[in-house]
């Protein structure tokens, strides 16, 4: 699955650049081609919550007129959990993306740009206690929720974790569907988060676009009660259940809309509640 490209291909980013905040790529993952995944070194000083988010990205085209360089950054959720010795990152690539028609060209070796400040609002601390945990991904959403699901915690916290993941086709579920049988397959992660834990997740993959066993966005899906059939649940409560979103815009809005109609509340940092939403995400 990994790209492999010649070594004496010319690299858009330069190995060894006086940058600031600079991280060296350490693995490429493409997973399509409009999907890819990569991991960093992690400075030795970053500490973070699973589920936050960072600002990532290179050093901009020099400016015509005076020359410099200006860093263009973009918030990107780590997709590794907090104890990993390295970060991950799971990414979209815009042909004409002024940062992501560069960065899907790195190559293990190059460098980036870290900001080592994270955030973020889908982290356990923004909950109240619960049974059941859902996480509702689109996309690369799903990055948020590849550290969550590593994440002990999690599995601490919550008798069932319960992950959709909607993409327009059956390619683009790869990284994620990839994430969680390795996971379970793991030995390392069978003893680190305990085989009966990892049994705890239920992984409910669809697409809306190509052909696949479950076609439909979650937010339909959800709405027309075939989730809770498929999943045996009788729905979702503010009692038992907790919720994190992450995806676009409009299915973010959508989401809080249907999870609010179920007696959720929003919750935040400052105010643990029963659901929460990635503000930041763009892609
Ligand atoms: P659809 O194909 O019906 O638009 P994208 O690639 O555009 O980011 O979308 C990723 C996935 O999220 C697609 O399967 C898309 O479905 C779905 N999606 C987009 N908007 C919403 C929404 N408001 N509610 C639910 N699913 C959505």
């Amino acid at each position: 699955m990994t790209e492999m490209s010649p070594v004496n291909q010319a690299s858009p980013v330069p190995a060894k650049m006086a940058m600031p905040d600079a991280q060296t790529v350490t693995a490429v993952t493409h997973w399509t081609d409009r999907l890819f995944s990569f991991r960093v070194t992690r400075p030795q000083s970053l500490r973070f919550r699973s589920g936050e988010f960072v600002m990532i990205g290179l050093m901009g085209d020099p400016d015509p007129k005076t020359g410099k360089q200006k860093p263009l950054l973009r918030a990107y959720s780590i997709a590794s959990p907090s104890w990993d010795e390295e970060l991950e990152f799971y990414s979209i690539k815009v042909q004409d993306g002024p940062l992501t028609s560069r960065l899907q060209h790195i190559q293990p070796g190059d460098q980036i740009i870290l900001r080592p400040k994270p955030v973020g609002t889908l982290v356990h601390d923004a909950l109240l206690p619960g049974k059941r945990i859902w996480f509702f991904a689109t996309g690369t959403g799903f990055a948020p929720f590849a550290s969550l699901l590593r994440e002990p915690e999690t599995y601490e916290n919550y008798e069932q974790v319960i992950i959709t993941h909607t993409c327009r086709d059956v390619a683009e579920l790869d990284y994620g569907r990839t994430l969680i049988e390795e996971l379970k397959a793991d030995e390392m992660m069978q003893e680190l988060i305990g085989a009966e834990n990892l049994a705890k997740i239920r992984y409910y993959p669809t697409t809306t676009r190509e052909e696949s066993p479950k076609m439909g966005r979650i937010t339909t899906l959800l709405e027309d009660g075939t989730v809770f059939r498929d999943l045996g649940i009788d729905g979702i409560s503010p009692e038992t259940d907790r919720g994190m979103v992450c995806g676009s815009l409009d299915f973010n809005t959508d989401m809080k809309a249907l999870l609010e109609g179920f007696g959720l509340t929003e919750g935040a940092n400052s105010e643990p509640a029963q659901y929460v939403v990635e503000k930041a995400f763009v892609g």
